[in-house]
């Protein structure tokens, strides 16, 4: 039996994200904010990793995530606060997190304000414009930073 510690894995969406599947369909896809929670479930299952995922419209109860729960990795759409957050911005420096920005929407392709992300530089990486793959891709790639696997490609 594998004896190693189950990583953690942290997943926040933000604000309006509980609309999913009858906001903006044409935007961010028809899927549910459960439907996708599902998907993820079933992938952190199959790779072994444990998930906590959350949705918050409030600010305040974003940051006390990010900084008080214990987590290995953080996946997180912050949903309009990207664009206008230096509280969110300041938790994930002030936890020195490993994270991924996440987007249901290309953020680039639409309106100028959208464009702006306060949390962009503090992140590992950016997902943006896959609808729900986003949030699969972003595990993906959390797992494979978890085993190490990005190290050892920037050291080769
Ligand atoms: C979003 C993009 C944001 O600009 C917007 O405010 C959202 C959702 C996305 O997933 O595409 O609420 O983060």
């Amino acid at each position: 039996m594998n004896k190693r510690k189950k990583h953690k894995i942290l997943v926040i969406h933000g604000p309006n994200l509980h609309l999913l599947g009858k906001r903006e369909p044409g935007i961010y896809g028809g899927d549910t904010l459960a439907q996708i929670n599902k998907e993820l479930r079933a992938k952190a299952a199959k790779k072994n990793v444990a998930i906590r995922i959350i949705q918050s419209n409030s600010e305040g109860e974003i940051v006390e995530e990010i900084t008080n729960t214990q987590y290995d990795f953080l996946i997180m759409n912050p949903a309009a606060y990207t664009h206008t957050s230096v509280a969110i911005r300041d938790a994930l420096l002030g936890v020195d997190a490993a994270a991924i920005e996440v987007h249901l929407s290309n953020v680039y392709k639409r309106e100028d304000f959208r464009k702006k992300s306060l949390v962009s530089d503090v992140v590992l990486g950016v997902i943006s414009g896959f609808g729900k793959t986003s949030y699969l891709l972003a595990l993906d790639a959390a797992i494979i930073f978890l085993q190490g696997e990005f190290l050892k490609k920037k050291s080769s």
